[in-house]
């Protein structure tokens, strides 16, 4: 995540037989059809490092790598929202010194990684339980937010300490404490309560690394999203991937509840 110049992941990655040099998207993409909000479960990281003989935290150092060129292609494509998954509330079950790694990754790419989002335009925000981790953490994620707060070619969100469910019994503590009547409760209120109260609903949640679960991400906001589920682990999930991703949710119908347009009688 340190080494690249921006430039590195397009002429790494950009494919150029099959991307259109004046837009940089693939050819098939519809740019009315890309999806608004792309949330990841950036998994893998420990498998890919014990497939090369490394530690599991140079898996998630590779891991880190990649989000910066995953980041710089969402904002290529037109994605206004990107939304990662780097420590859920239960990866504190982890050991101690994988912990320990993961927070110290997250502590450097904050100082380092922030100048370059401000250059591409984009603006970082968090969702989770910030107030457990170190004050100096909390500082620094604060201020990267405060600095990029203007951006708005892409948010990208790092969700960091985050649980569903824990957000949901945090808005429903929040709802209570405010003493509002029970019938006064609705949909768009819970929304409000939610750490996501300022993005739009996810449109595609993709998880990498062959697992075939939510395991307790974005479960309220994910309720109509569409799932891509990628063989690729983290590291080695590129941009040709999430442009893959993306081309199949853009041949997707999404009904909402409702039916087809064209099975209406
Ligand atoms: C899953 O791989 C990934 C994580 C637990 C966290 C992802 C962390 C990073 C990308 C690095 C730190 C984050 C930032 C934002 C600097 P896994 O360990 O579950 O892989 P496995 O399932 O193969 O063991």
């Amino acid at each position: 995540m340190t080494h690249q110049t921006h430039r590195d992941p397009l002429s790494s990655h950009l494919h150029t037989d099959t991307v259109d040099p004046d837009t940089l998207r693939h050819p098939d993409l519809d740019s009315e059809r890309v999806p608004e909000h792309v949330a990841i479960i950036m998994d893998g990281n420990g498998r890919w490092a014990r497939q090369r003989g490394l530690a599991r935290i140079e898996g998630h150092e590779a891991g880190t790598e990649n989000i910066r060129r995953i980041t710089f292609t969402a904002g290529r494509i037109g994605i206004k929202y990107l939304t990662l998954w780097a420590f859920s509330s239960e990866n504190w079950r982890r050991p101690k010194e994988e912990v320990d790694g993961i927070l110290s990754i997250l502590s450097r790419a904050i100082v380092t990684e922030t100048d370059e989002l401000d250059r591409q335009g984009a603006q970082l925000r968090h969702i989770g339980d910030l107030g457990s981790l170190a004050p100096g953490l909390q500082d620094a994620i604060r201020g990267a937010i405060d600095r990029t707060r203007s951006n708005t070619r892409l948010v990208l969100t790092l969700a960091f300490n985050y649980g569903g469910r824990q957000e949901l019994v945090h808005a429903i503590q929040d709802i209570v404490a405010s003493g509002i009547s029970p019938s006064a409760i609705d949909e768009q209120l819970v929304e409000r309560h939610l750490y996501t109260s300022e993005l739009p609903d996810p449109d595609l949640i993709i998880r990498t690394s062959g697992e075939y679960r939510l395991s307790n991400f974005l479960l309220w906001q994910g309720a109509y999203s569409e799932l891509f589920f990628c063989p690729v682990l983290w590291p080695d999930f590129g941009p040709e991937h999430l442009e893959e991703a993306v081309l199949e949710y853009t041949r997707r119908e999404r009904r909402f509840g409702s039916i087809s347009n064209t099975n209406s009688r």
